[in-house]
């Protein structure tokens, strides 16, 4: 009885949630100011990071950019400069956890407690499994989630302490749709995607509502990380599209952002769909890009 009486109070809540994100579909929703807040970006060097710098940048926010490219991070900072707002390169290598601990030491010294972490940073290799050094393999996994542990690790507590800021993870629609001959890119970003499901929930349970997160799961980007990646049906998107999408969701507070947004029905077609006609529109679909020949 007692489970029954919770699942009807749970049925009705349900409706209610249903009822009211309905109505917030209309009311404009409040943007808050991420003006003066120290934005630490990863990967800034180039791709969609670069572009997010520059859009914290029109907002006033204090850049933090890490890259492992000098030339081009330090190109970045100098244009975040020339749009009126401070900002401060750092050269690391975000596949080592000790370059990662010692930057964020002096990043605290140096600038002082970052507020918004956008752990971007990715790299991918594209080929047949068996046909993938191990190497890379270690490689993309150190870049692609074990430094987002290092870099939350790093600059949580004072985020925890405040009760104030945003982890945003830039993952990508690979983190919830695998496809061949990029398995090692698509299950670092499972990993990564599952990190912020986790983080985010950890948070609430430990009732730390100032820290937000954010994660954006983008198709394709015309960045150059996968080469000549196409569809029949979705567009490649571009950098610049992705990062204003991007601001706009952590100026919103947005949990997941899915770019093309009917790509995210695609875990519940995954579902729903029987095996052969599930292949039958992967086929169609054609999501195709160059596969490397390794060695
Ligand atoms: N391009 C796409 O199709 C696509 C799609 C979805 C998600 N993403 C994700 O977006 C993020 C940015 O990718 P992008 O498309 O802008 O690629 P990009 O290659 O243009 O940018 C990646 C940046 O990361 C830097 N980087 C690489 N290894 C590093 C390391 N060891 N330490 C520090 N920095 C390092 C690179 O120098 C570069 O500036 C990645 O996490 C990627 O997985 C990309």
């Amino acid at each position: 009885m007692n489970s029954l009486l919770h699942f009807l109070w749970f049925a009705v809540f349900a409706t209610y949630c249903y009822i009211e994100a309905l109505v917030r579909c209309f009311i404009p929703v409040k943007r808050k100011s991420v003006a003066g807040e120290t934005v630490l970006i990863t990967g800034a060097a180039s791709g969609i990071g670069r572009v997010t710098a520059f859009e914290f940048a029109k907002q006033g926010s204090r850049l933090v950019l890490w890259d492992i490219n000098k030339c081009g991070i330090q190109e970045t900072a100098e244009d975040c400069r020339k749009l009126g707002v401070e900002a401060y390169p750092y050269v690391v290598d975000c596949s080592l956890k000790e370059d990662i601990y010692s930057a964020a030491e002096k990043v605290k010294k140096e600038v002082g407690d970052v507020t918004i972490l956008v752990n971007n940073a990715g790299v991918a290799v594209t080929g047949e499994l068996l046909s993938i050094p191990d190497k890379q393999i270690q490689k993309i996994y150190d870049i692609n989630i074990l430094a987002h542990y290092w870099t939350v690790k790093a600059f949580l507590p004072a985020m925890m302490k405040n009760n104030h800021g945003h982890i945003v993870s830039v993952v990508s629609v690979a983190g919830f749709v695998s496809v061949p001959f990029l398995l090692p890119y698509c299950s670092s970003k499972f990993a990564a995607l599952g990190l912020h499901k986790g983080l985010t929930k950890e948070l609430a349970a430990l009732g730390k509502d100032g820290i937000k997160t954010t994660c954006l799961c983008p198709f394709f980007v015309s960045t150059g990380l996968i080469e000549n990646p196409q569809s029949r049906i979705f567009p490649i998107l571009k950098p610049e599209a992705v990062a204003k999408r991007l601001l706009d969701g952590i100026l919103c507070d947005q949990k997941k952002i899915v770019m093309p947004y009917p790509v995210a029905m695609f875990s519940f077609v995954e579902i729903i769909l029987p095996e052969r006609a599930l292949t039958a529109l992967e086929k169609f679909l054609r999501v195709v890009f160059d596969v490397k020949k390794h060695e």
